[in-house]
């Protein structure tokens, strides 16, 4: 068995001075019980953790690591960038070099602003929306995980509190892929809704008509359509998925591997509606993406060495090929032992998730749990099997066969019961009401017998906050964590 005690004595003394990991879902309670590997360096696709573990690693800083890690034609323009220093009392010239290449990039592009984190260009454009439109609500794509960690968004997951009530009635949800569900929406606030925001695909793709349809509802409405590329830009394709299903969003935003793991965002967008954000045009303005941190060269030029990267070497088409791999081999290892019904890759090749499913086929935390345990085991780091430009056919061979070895124990866990090879707690997921210690969820210790039930006790929602179901429920929907 691995050992994980460095990792385990950094998760408790990290307990005590950081509340909660940086970002929740990197958190230590969305890997299995006393395994959740504290990171020391990386390298191309693969990581090795604080006790000298290594990891074929997968869905890397949360999907901005295009490139993999420590990508050398990167670092190389970053460290030139900072040899010139960093963070000036006017612009830097790069600034605009960079916005004119994205600009050129971006089909919806006709100007450009950057932000640090994807959530700065979410958040600008609805507050660009809501000074455009003249109104207050959003409509938010109910089926899409995650978009901001502001209260418009934040006040619509389950981990609501401390936003104010009158925030959260000003977001309203609508699902994916439903164009009357969208109307539905729009009749009910009518003049209301200042912007449309969704990203262009997750796990489902898009029906056919759904984008020019969406197109038509926000015009016939006055409603902006905004789409989050933060995903789909630079994974997809280098000029975003918009390029790729020909959609025309008035405005869009880009984030995550825009900067291969560099915290670099931007907003683009029609000119008409972003110039309310700028200071040359008579009419009130909106304050848009002001930071101290914001537009640093060192960034810019790693978001230009990624274009460079993207077009010089098919970035994209690589993506696609190595995750094609990946899935091909998966798949047929799962088949091979009967189970393609219990454990599921879904998603586009370049971006897949997979569902782990208990005896009753349903999506399972407790056999999300059971797969993590048995891969990190093998040397693999997997809440996804997103794929970088680095996952070579050795990484993918690793993975499949690491897959193919957790197969019996997965029969064993369907037959037996999940309690006789899960060896802790189970994971949960990152954006939930509760901690850890909640009622009816208890602590387990490590052994063979099973030391809790199969259905949770919570299971039956044991609390309510702002009437939101906040157990196990709400847990096995989104079985399949965030982000
Ligand atoms: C689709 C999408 N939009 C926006 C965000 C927010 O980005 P950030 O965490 O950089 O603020 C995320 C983050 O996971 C995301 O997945």
């Amino acid at each position: 068995m691995r050992d994980f005690t460095a990792s385990g004595a950094h998760a408790r003394a990290a307990r005590t001075v950081i509340p909660g990991a940086h970002t929740y879902a990197k958190g230590e309670d969305q890997y299995p019980e006393g395994m959740a590997p504290v990171i020391a360096r990386g390298e191309g696709c693969r990581v090795w953790d604080i006790d000298g573990n290594e990891y074929v690693e997968f869905g890397s800083g949360l999907r901005s690591n295009v490139l993999g890690h420590g990508f050398e034609p990167v670092l190389a323009r970053v460290r030139a960038a900072l040899a010139d220093g960093v963070n000036f009392v006017r612009p830097h010239y790069r600034e605009l070099e960079a916005a004119t290449r994205l600009a050129e990039l971006i089909p919806g592009a006709e100007m450009v602003k950057f932000g640090l984190n994807g959530s700065d260009a979410t958040t600008a454009a609805l507050r660009l929306a809501r000074a455009y439109t003249g109104r207050d609500m959003v409509a938010i794509c109910r089926d899409h995980p995650f978009f901001s960690t502001d209260d418009w968004f934040i006040g619509t997951t389950a981990m609501s509190a401390g936003i104010p009530e009158a925030a959260k009635r000003l977001s309203v949800q609508f699902p994916y892929n439903d164009l009357p569900g969208l109307a539905a929406v729009f009749e009910e606030y009518p003049g209301q809704v200042a912007a449309v925001i969704l990203e262009p695909e997750t796990v489902t793709p898009p029906a056919p008509g759904f984008f020019a349809g969406l197109r038509e509802l926000c015009d016939r409405h006055g409603a902006l359509l905004v789409l989050d590329e933060m995903i789909t830009g630079f994974r997809w394709h280098e000029r975003g998925a918009q390029y790729l299903y020909s959609i025309e969003p008035d405005l869009s935003t880009f984030g995550k591997a825009l900067a291969n793991g560099f915290p670099l965002s931007a907003l683009v967008g029609r000119a008409e509606v972003m110039r309310l954000g700028g200071f040359a045009q008579d009419a009130d303005r909106v304050f848009l993406l002001s930071q101290t941190a914001g537009a640093q060269p060192w960034a810019l030029a790693a978001m230009m060495a990624v274009i460079d990267t993207f077009e010089r070497d098919q970035v994209a088409a690589r993506l696609m090929e190595a995750g094609a791999q990946l899935r091909a081999g998966i798949e047929e290892v799962v088949a091979d032992a009967g189970l393609s019904g219990y454990f599921q890759l879904r998603g586009r090749d370049c971006n897949l998730v997979y569902t782990a499913r208990d005896a009753d086929g349903q999506p399972s935390q407790e056999f999300r749990t059971l797969v993590l345990q048995e891969l990190l085991e093998r040397g693999v780091l997997a809440p996804s099997f997103v794929v970088s430009a680095a996952h070579d056919p050795a990484a993918v061979k690793q993975a499949v066969a690491a897959v193919a070895e957790l197969m019996p124990v997965y029969r064993r866990a369907l037959d037996d019961g999940i309690g006789t090879v899960l060896r802790g707690r189970p994971v949960r997921p990152a954006n939930r009401a509760r901690g850890l210690s909640a009622r009816g969820y208890p602590r387990v210790v490590a052994g063979r017998e099973r030391t809790w039930p199969s259905r949770p006790p919570g299971r039956a929602c044991t609390r309510s906050t702002g009437g939101a179901c906040t157990s196990i429920t709400r847990s096995r929907r989104s079985a399949g964590g965030i982000r």
